[in-house]
C-alpha cells in the first residue's frame, strides 16, 4: 500500500487505560490544555488545539465548529498516546511522523532531519534567480534528507529535473517515498552517497543544508533536537563548518559556468562560509536572512 501519512497513526498500540465512550472534541481539548500546561508547555491551549486537530486529521473548522462532536474509542486512544508523548517533550511532528514544508507534506523517519522553516529561505533564493520557471533545469541537493529542498524546488519548476544524495540509506527511502508521494518520482532521484564525488558535472543549480552545528555545542541542544534528529544530520564538525570544507571541493567541477550555488549556514556563520566558497573558485553573490533577520544562506555562482 503507497505511503498515507494519515495512517501513521494507526500503527500506534491501542490505549489500555478507561475510556469514556463519551468523550468529546471539547473535553479532550480542555484535558490536553491541562496536561501540557502541567507538563510546563508555553500556550497550552494553542498547544492542545494543534494537538487534537492534527492528531485526529480535523480542520480547524471541525474542530472549533462542532465541539460537542463525541469520539469513538480509536480516537480517544489515539489522541491520548499523542498527548503522552506531547507531554514528554517529544515534537509533535515526530509523534505524526510528518512535517509540512513548503506546503507540501513530508514523511520523516528517525534517519531524517525534522525540515525546518528557515530552509525554505533556500527554496526562496533559488528561485529569485530563475527567470523561465520552464526550463528544463538540472538540479543537485547535498545532504537531501526527507527530500524537502529538491522536491520543493521541482513542485515549483515543472520542467527541472533533480538528484538528492545523502550518505544515510535510510534517508534517501525516505526521500523516494516523499518524491512519490507528492507526485515528483519521475523527476526526482535519490541516491547514496558521500556528497557530490560520485557525480559528474552540468548542473545549473545546487542546493544544500549541510550539518553545521559545532560538536562541542551538541550537548546543549534543546532535548526536542537532540533526543529525535540525527546526529549526522546536525554535527558539523569542531567548528561547525567541515561539512562545507568537504562538499565544496565538488562544486567546481559540478556547477555549470555562471550556475548557483545555495547554502544554508548556521547563526553566525556566513562570512565564514562565503570565504570557504570563495577559496574554491566560487562567486559570493549574496547572504539572505531568513524571516528571523538572521543571515541563513550563502548564494554563490561558478565562474
Ligand atoms: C541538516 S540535514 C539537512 C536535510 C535536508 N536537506 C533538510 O534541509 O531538511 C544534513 C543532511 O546531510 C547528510 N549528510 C551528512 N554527511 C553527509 C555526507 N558526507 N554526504 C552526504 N550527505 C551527508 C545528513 O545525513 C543529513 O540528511
Amino acid at each position: 500500500m503507497p505511503f498515507s501519512p494519515r495512517t501513521k497513526l494507526l500503527d500506534w498500540q491501542p490505549f489500555r487505560g478507561e475510556v469514556n465512550v463519551r468523550e468529546t472534541l471539547i473535553s479532550l481539548l480542555g484535558e490536553a490544555a491541562s496536561t501540557l500546561s502541567r507538563a510546563g508547555f508555553a500556550e497550552p491551549r494553542r498547544l492542545a488545539r494543534r494537538l487534537v486537530a492534527r492528531a485526529l486529521d480535523l480542520t480547524p473548522a471541525e474542530l472549533l465548529g462542532h465541539p460537542e462532536q463525541v469520539l469513538d474509542e480509536q480516537q480517544t486512544s489515539r489522541f491520548r498516546l499523542a498527548l503522552d508523548r506531547m507531554a514528554g517533550r517529544e515534537p509533535l511532528s515526530r509523534i505524526l511522523g510528518r512535517r509540512e514544508f513548503w506546503s507540501l507534506e513530508f514523511e520523516l523517519s528517525p534517519d531524517t532531519l525534522d525540515p525546518r522553516p528557515e530552509t525554505e529561505t533556500v527554496v526562496e533564493a533559488v528561485l529569485r534567480r530563475v527567470s523561465d520557471r520552464r526550463a528544463p533545469f538540472r538540479l543537485l541537493d547535498l545532504g537531501a534528507g526527507t527530500g524537502c529542498i529538491l522536491l520543493a524546488l521541482l513542485s515549483e519548476l515543472p520542467a527541472a529535473t533533480g538528484i538528492g544524495v545523502d550518505i544515510v540509506a535510510g534517508a534517501m527511502i525516505t526521500a523516494r517515498r516523499n518524491a512519490a508521494a507528492i507526485g515528483l518520482a519521475k523527476r526526482a532521484h535519490f541516491f547514496v552517497g558521500d556528497w557530490g564525488a560520485a557525480l559528474t558535472g552540468g548542473f545549473e543549480v545546487i542546493v544544500s543544508n549541510p550539518p553545521y552545528i559545532a560538536s562541542a555545542a551538541l550537548a546543549n541542544l534543546p532535548c526536542e533536537v537532540a533526543l529525535y534528529d540525527p546526529c549526522l544530520a546536525l554535527d558539523g564538525g569542531a567548528d561547525g563548518l567541515g561539512a562545507y570544507r568537504s562538499l565544496v571541493r565538488d562544486l567546481p567541477r559540478l556547477l555549470k559556468p555562471g550556475a548557483v550555488f545555495v547554502s544554508e549556514v548556521g547563526l553566525g556563520q556566513a562570512s565564514a562560509v562565503a570565504a570557504i566558497l570563495q577559496a574554491s573558485g566560487l562567486a559570493i553573490e549574496s547572504c539572505e536572512r531568513d524571516l528571523a533577520g538572521i543571515r541563513r544562506c550563502v548564494v554563490a555562482r561558478a565562474l
